[in-house]
């Protein structure tokens, strides 16, 4: 949970992230990979998208209230991407289905990187229960890990249970505080092996985007093409008669 005026507060399940599908039982017995891409400043506006597109439901959970789209707007247009990051996982389609940010430190710790990032996220309703924000909460600890990071915290509502779910699957200390609570991961130093994981999860996850992308493509020009045919048979037809 991040607060929109302040500051702006990461295994694939089978299927992958495409938009129906019957959730399976538990997402824990079916870890496979899952493309998760950093997102950039190019890419507000379908954060933007993404974000309003929740209910005031889950806007009320995801920031703590339930944030209007102006709220929501200030949010996106203060996220600093060069400080924090910020992680998505598209469909077929490309829309974006799930969206995570993992707000770094403010200020410089000692090793750099250091202290305490907090984790949030947001997954569309037609795609949860699926383990994508697990997965993410994933992706976030191997970042955190990898640029120093010694801790990895969520606020979260006491009644969000699939949050506080993802937090104690994934290791968290859960201090509930009545309506609010706090979980924290305390994060291993990094390795070798982990900034190669990062780097090839990264990699893949940029190739499997371009070939989503062509995929879309192609299928608007096939579109195209079985339009302009249905148009030219259509003119002769009438020119026939
Ligand atoms: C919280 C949220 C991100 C979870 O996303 P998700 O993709 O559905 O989560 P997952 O599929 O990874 O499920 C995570 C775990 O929570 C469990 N879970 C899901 N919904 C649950 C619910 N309503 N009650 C209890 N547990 C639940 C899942 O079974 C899974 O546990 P398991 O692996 O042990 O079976 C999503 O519900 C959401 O976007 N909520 C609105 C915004 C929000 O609350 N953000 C968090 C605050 S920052």
């Amino acid at each position: 949970m991040t607060l929109p005026q302040d500051r702006p507060a990461t295994a694939v399940p089978t299927p992958g992230p495409q938009d129906s599908g019957t959730p399976p039982a538990s997402s824990s017995t079916r870890w496979a990979w899952v493309p998760t891409r950093s997102l950039g400043a190019r890419h507000r506006d379908r954060i933007m998208a993404h974000l309003v597109g929740l209910d005031e439901a889950d806007r009320y959970l995801r920031f703590g209230y339930a944030a209007t789209d102006a709220q929501i707007a200030k949010y996106v247009d203060m996220l600093d991407f060069d400080r924090d990051e910020v992680f998505g996982i598209f469909n077929r389609r490309l829309e974006l289905i799930a969206l995570a940010h993992l707000a770094m430190p403010d200020a410089p710790t000692t090793p750099p990187g250091g202290g305490t990032a907090e984790f949030g996220v947001s997954v569309v309703r037609k795609a949860r229960g699926r383990g994508f924000g697990a997965r993410l909460f994933e992706h976030a600890m191997l970042h955190a890990r990898n640029r120093g990071v010694q801790t990895l915290t969520i606020h979260a509502l006491s009644e969000n249970a699939a949050m506080l779910k993802i937090a104690r699957n994934a290791g968290a200390t859960i201090e509930r505080a009545g309506p609010e609570s706090e979980a924290w991961v305390r994060l291993p130093p990094d390795t070798l092996a982990s900034h190669m994981e990062q780097i090839m999860g990264d990699q893949a996850a940029e190739v499997d985007y371009h070939l989503k992308l062509h995929a879309n493509q192609m299928g608007r020009l096939l579109d195209i093409v079985s339009e302009v045919k249905a148009n030219l048979s259509k003119a002769s037809h009438i020119a026939g008669e």
